[in-house]
């Protein structure tokens, strides 16, 4: 398989994704990942030895579960090219969702916290799509943090990053507070799948529940008034992390749905402080 045209027929004889062979296969060859045009017009552009050797062994890792983004460095999320690394979760299109959200708020001049922040995802999104607002972000993982901050001078957008373990280092209150923490229970079926990613961006107590109940607990302490707390949640989460909220004394609360239909994010407006 020394051409282009026959390296991709040889993905296909293992059964992986065509657009991730032709995206590996691109990131081998040093061309934009978007270009898979130029795969088409070039498909009997020989590979040297050497990028022979590098497309195999990316193909070994894809079926050893490897996500795609470790192997060419980058995901697209919200609009941003991020960079990401083992350090963190590979953002999903699934916590747009929690973006879109927060953006359909109407906030103008708003204070936001990003708790758990990875790769800088959210919060990076956010004020992307809203310069005007002031944003902070933090995650307990100094590595995160550092591929977070990495991201933000990259794209030239103005976060704060905190290393905390949730809010034990956090000292404002926010207009809304958004975090997409882990959730799985221990012993999850999927887990296997995802042995790449850091265990700590995943699994989250007996049920998957832990740091979602942790995180609204402590919420109403670090919100203004009326400021909203909007998280992401498990597939099946939803009604818990609802109750979860209404317990704690939160209003509206409500859920939004994924681009499969599954209610993935839940949130409410802060507790009235009697
Ligand atoms: C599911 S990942 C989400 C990453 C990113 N926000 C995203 O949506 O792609 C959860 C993140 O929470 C962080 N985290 C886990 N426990 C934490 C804690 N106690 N305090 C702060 N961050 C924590 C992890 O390091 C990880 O980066």
């Amino acid at each position: 398989m020394n051409n282009i045209s026959l390296a991709l027929a040889f993905a296909r004889t293992l059964a992986i994704d065509a657009l991730e062979a032709q995206t590996l296969l691109l990131h081998v060859l040093n061309r934009p990942l978007y270009d898979r045009a130029w795969l088409l017009l070039n498909d009997t552009l020989e590979l040297t030895g050497e990028q022979h050797t590098r497309y195999q062994q990316a193909l070994r890792q894809l079926l050893d579960n490897m996500p795609l983004a470790y192997l060419t460095g980058v995901q697209a999320f919200h609009g941003l090219d991020l960079q990401v690394t083992p350090d963190v979760l590979v953002p999903r299109a699934d916590t747009e969702t929690l973006v879109d959200w927060a953006l359909s708020l109407g906030l103008d001049q708003a204070s936001v916290l990003d708790l758990g922040t990875g790769s800088g995802a959210i919060a990076l999104a956010l004020k992307h799509k809203r310069p005007a607002w002031t944003v902070q972000a933090v995650d307990q993982s100094t590595q995160a943090l550092a591929v977070a901050q990495k991201n933000a001078s990259r794209l030239q957008l103005d976060v704060v990053f905190t290393q905390s373990d949730w809010f034990s280092r956090v000292q404002s209150k926010f207009d809304l507070i958004v975090a997409n923490p882990p959730y799985i229970a221990q012993g999850d079926p999927h887990l296997p799948g995802l042995v790449h990613e850091p265990p700590s961006a995943l699994v989250s107590g007996p049920l998957g529940l832990d740091d979602l109940q942790a995180i609204v607990d402590q919420a109403p302490t670090f919100l203004k008034a009326q400021g909203w707390l909007l998280l992401e949640h498990g597939y099946d989460q939803a009604a818990a992390v609802c109750d979860l909220l209404r317990q704690k004394g939160f209003t509206q609360v409500q859920s939004r749905d994924d681009l499969a239909g599954i209610a993935r994010c839940s949130g409410g407006v802060r507790p009235e402080v009697k």
